[in-house]
């Protein structure tokens, strides 16, 4: 790879090289200056950074100091996920906007508060006038959250009120943003297909008595149309995803920057920028890479050795993109199950065997089943690892109909019902900005003048 201007051809080989003859550290000098790397203490559970009130992630006891591996449980402001869920289930009804104001204002709303949340949110839906012309259509991303990000930095130049950090104005802040986040997305994909995939576009009017789920299918199908089944679970997709403690990098990543005491729009198109890495929510696109050269590569789906052996040169290095990561699988602090994963998964086998594809959930559970022990004896790792809300969930948006293109984004305008309630709680009562240390390992140096330098030949 090279750039070129009028003058230079810089091989960018040779400037990795340069980077590479004055750069370096390795893992003895992390343990000699005792750096808790990636904020891990030495048994890999988190560096305490704060304290919330928002959400509580568990996944494993400590006895005698150990960790010991325990079964995964998520509650929202103390209210376990699951009878979210089986409540909206059992009741008929869309649970995504309940879950959003549970997490901004700490209890679960009254029917009446519910009502008028659900028609504010459908009233800030439409984004602002030329929006959609002057930064979705110009410029287009080929990657939604790149748009997304941009979009929402966009954002800013569009409120009368953007610096002011009170509670009162954060708060309309999010909740505009949690209601128009999903309509950024849906037309940044549409601007995607048409400039890059040689697609039809298509904007359909906005229909603001919808919820966040059904807005987005009706958004997305050619013809408007969808069944209430796929929004339900859409839905029950959003309520998984909404939220996840102070401590994972995009919601961490929120705290940090408001902290800062900068805008809520600069805040939150950081926390999309990290969501879209592949070691944190882009990890469900990836998982469909790696599931579908999978397919590919292995002759016999039901033959587990045949897995076990791709499985094994994926954690190699040998294959797949050369990470040595199985995607879908791990978390720092889940061990025996994650929930949403465990809840995924149920609803996928579902819908395979109403969609006829019972065969490719099986080799999913084929990978499940087989992906601790590949990790355990290639890795020699000792940690208990299972499946994360990442391996099931993208296998449940294909059988949606719902582009990968979205599979990260939905994860975004389901998040930011907890980003944003991290904000505000950094914002009132975090008080100090977020600032850990890194040791220097540079030596004293002279400053060499221009003329006598010769590291050529250093
Ligand atoms: N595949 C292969 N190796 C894995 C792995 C996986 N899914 N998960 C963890 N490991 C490895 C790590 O790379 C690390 O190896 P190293 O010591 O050689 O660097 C070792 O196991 C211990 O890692 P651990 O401390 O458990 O992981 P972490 O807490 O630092 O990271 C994740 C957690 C989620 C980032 C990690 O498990 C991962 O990258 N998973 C795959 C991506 C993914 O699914 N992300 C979605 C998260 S919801």
């Amino acid at each position: 790879m090279s750039v070129k201007d009028n003058q230079h051809d810089w091989k960018f080989s040779e400037l990795c090289g340069e980077y590479r003859r004055h750069n370096g550290f390795n893992a003895i000098d992390y343990q000699t200056y005792n750096v808790k790397r990636g904020l891990r203490n030495p048994d890999g559970t988190g560096v305490m950074a704060g304290l919330t009130n928002i959400c509580n992630v568990h996944g494993f006891m400590i006895a005698d100091g150990e960790r010991v591996p325990d079964t995964g449980k998520l509650t929202y402001r103390g209210i376990d996920v699951n009878d979210i869920i089986n409540a909206c289930i059992e009741e008929n009804r869309f649970g995504f906007e309940e879950t959003a104001w549970l997490l901004l204002f700490g209890s679960l709303p009254t029917g009446s508060q519910l009502e008028r949340f659900k028609e504010t949110l459908g009233g800030l839906r439409e984004l602002p006038d030329n929006f959609l012309e002057d930064m979705i259509m110009k410029s287009p991303s080929k990657d939604i959250m790149n748009k997304m990000g941009r979009s929402v930095l966009a954002m800013y130049s569009f409120d009368d009120n953007p610096d002011d950090t009170s509670l009162e104005n954060i708060m309309r802040q999010s909740i505009k943003l949690i209601a128009c986040l999903p309509t950024i997305m849906t037309y940044a994909y549409q601007v995607k297909r048409r400039a890059f995939d040689k697609e039809s576009m298509f904007f359909h009017p906005i229909d603001l008595s919808m919820s966040t789920a059904e807005s987005i299918l009706r958004a997305l199908r050619p013809d408007t149309k969808f069944t209430e089944s796929e929004a339900r679970l859409l839905d029950l997709c959003m309520i998984l995803h909404a939220e996840h403690g102070g401590g994972n990098n995009s919601t961490f990543s929120t705290r940090v920057l408001s902290s800062s005491g900068t805008d809520t729009y600069a805040a939150i198109s950081a926390a999309i920028g990290s969501l879209k890495g592949p070691r944190h929510g882009g990890a469900n696109l990836r998982v469909r890479s790696m599931m579908t050269a999978l397919k590919e590569n292995v002759s016999d789906w039901t033959n587990e050795e045949e897995i076990y052996s791709y499985l094994a040169s994926l954690v190699r290095k040998e294959k797949g993109d050369g990470s040595g990561l199985i995607y879908g699988f791990g978390h720092a602090i889940y061990t025996l199950s994650d929930p949403r994963a465990v809840i995924l998964k149920r609803t996928a086998e579902k819908l395979a065997a109403e969609k006829d594809m019972l065969k490719e959930f099986e080799l999913y559970k084929t990978v499940e089943k087989l992906t601790p022990d590949v990790l355990a004896n290639v890795k020699k790792s000792s940690k208990v690892i299972c499946a994360n809300v990442d391996f099931y969930s993208g296998f449940v948006y294909d059988m949606l109909g719902i582009p990968s293109d979205l599979f990260t984004p939905l994860f975004a305008v389901s998040r930011i019902a907890g980003w944003c309630a991290h904000r505000i709680e950094e914002a009132t009562y975090g008080g100090r900005i977020i600032r850990p240390a890194y040791r220097s390992m540079v030596s004293r140096k002279q400053y060499i003048p221009i003329a006598e330098r010769n590291f050529e030949k250093e």
